[in-house]
């Protein structure tokens, strides 16, 4: 029997050789002016066996940075370093998608253009801090955006929408998760609006899908996909009717006719077996996956494909390796985000040529 893991997956226009996905993980490899090095083209090229490598997270607009050295798409050049990048993946056989990132009130003047304070749907300050190099900052009360500046964010999703296809992407997805900007507007807890974008399910939601309609707009259904981690509490986020929430915007993604949806699940609800079921497009299951796990949920038809995010850190060819049961090698933590090509662009991959050649 064929392994599911490497059975060859369609989702929207993207065709997967496997259902091995590259989870989007920053890595804090960027120049300070939001563009990428040589060694973020190889860093993706060693991981293009993946059935689609998702990028890191990039700012859509200035004001959605909030790490440091962290790459955008704010910019034609920022636009044109990663054409670099798309040339050297795609020569090596693989596909590539940008994962667009704003960070919303997770961010500090200190990243931002003039030292602006952080934007948010509404002016309520998250627990937590940000690590600059002047060390940790806690992070301050947002300033709440305008109705007019929400039209201009959308814009700017549209456009660096443009700008990945340009680029050379093959598609782009909407991060919709880890407390950042969209989630802020969906979730009760950081949205207080009283206008057209907050208060009921439907109107938290509304800024998540303009954006999302925008990118669809611009890219085709067929080439966008949405990031989504209910529950997750990370960055201070919480929402107080979730199974609600998140039924309610699956259905309404749905409509839209997405290439795939990225769903990290945690908390005590079961959202694959929640979300799976509305989502019509190929569904993405992440988050703490092991080979057997991962083989276990597509044979159960939870998931059409399985993102591993911290094992492709550590194991640039990992479908060969899930491949052969050769063993995998682990991340080293303390270089997650540091400058520089140690722990970026010097894991080996394993040489198993026989595993190959069975392949
Ligand atoms: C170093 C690191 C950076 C990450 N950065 C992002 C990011 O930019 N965007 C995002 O959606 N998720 C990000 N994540 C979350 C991963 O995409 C993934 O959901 C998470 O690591 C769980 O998968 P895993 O257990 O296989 O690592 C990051 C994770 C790690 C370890």
């Amino acid at each position: 029997m064929r392994d599911p893991l490497f059975t060859p997956l369609q989702a929207g226009a993207l065709a997967l050789p496997n259902r091995v996905v590259m989870a989007p993980m920053t890595r804090s490899r960027a120049l300070d002016d939001g563009s990428v090095s040589a060694m973020t083209a190889t860093y993706y090229a060693q991981r293009a066996s993946a059935g689609l490598i998702i990028t890191e997270g990039l700012f859509p607009e200035a004001m959605g940075k909030g790490y440091v050295r962290t790459p955008g798409l704010a910019t034609d050049e920022q636009a044109a370093s990663w054409a670099r990048v798309t040339r050297a993946v795609h020569a090596a056989g693989g596909r590539i998608a940008a994962q667009l990132m704003h960070v919303g009130r997770i961010s500090d003047p200190l990243f931002l253009p003039h030292g602006s304070t952080p934007v948010a749907p509404s002016a309520v300050r998250p627990q937590g801090s940000s690590y600059t190099d002047l060390g940790a900052r806690p992070h301050i009360t947002p300033r709440a955006l305008e109705r007019t500046e929400i039209k201009r964010i959308v814009n700017a999703y549209a456009t660096a929408t443009e700008r990945a296809l340009e680029a050379g992407f093959d598609a782009v997805e909407l991060h919709a998760g880890s407390g950042y900007l969209p989630m802020q507007f969906l979730s009760s807890r950081t949205n207080h609006r009283l206008d057209e974008y907050g208060g009921d399910v439907l109107a938290r939601s509304r800024f998540l899908l303009e954006v999302l309609d925008a990118m669809v707009a611009v890219a085709d259904a067929g080439r966008v996909g949405l990031k989504l981690t209910p529950e997750l509490p990370f960055n201070d986020i919480a929402d107080d009717t979730p199974e609600l929430t998140y039924t309610t915007l699956m259905r309404e993604v749905a409509q839209r006719g997405i290439a795939f949806a990225e769903v990290v699940s945690t908390g005590p609800i079961d959202w694959h077996a929640l979300l799976r079921p509305l989502f019509d497009g190929a569904y993405f299951l992440g988050g703490g996956q092991t080979r057997d796990s991962a083989v276990a949920h597509l044979q159960a038809g939870r998931a059409d494909a399985v993102v591993f995010g911290q094992a492709f850190i550590a194991n640039p060819d990992l479908p060969r390796r899930l491949l052969s049961g050769a063993p995998l090698a682990s991340a080293d933590r303390d270089t997650f985000y540091s400058p520089g090509p140690q722990g970026y662009v010097d894991y080996v991959a394993w040489s198993d040529a026989a595993a190959l050649a069975a392949a």
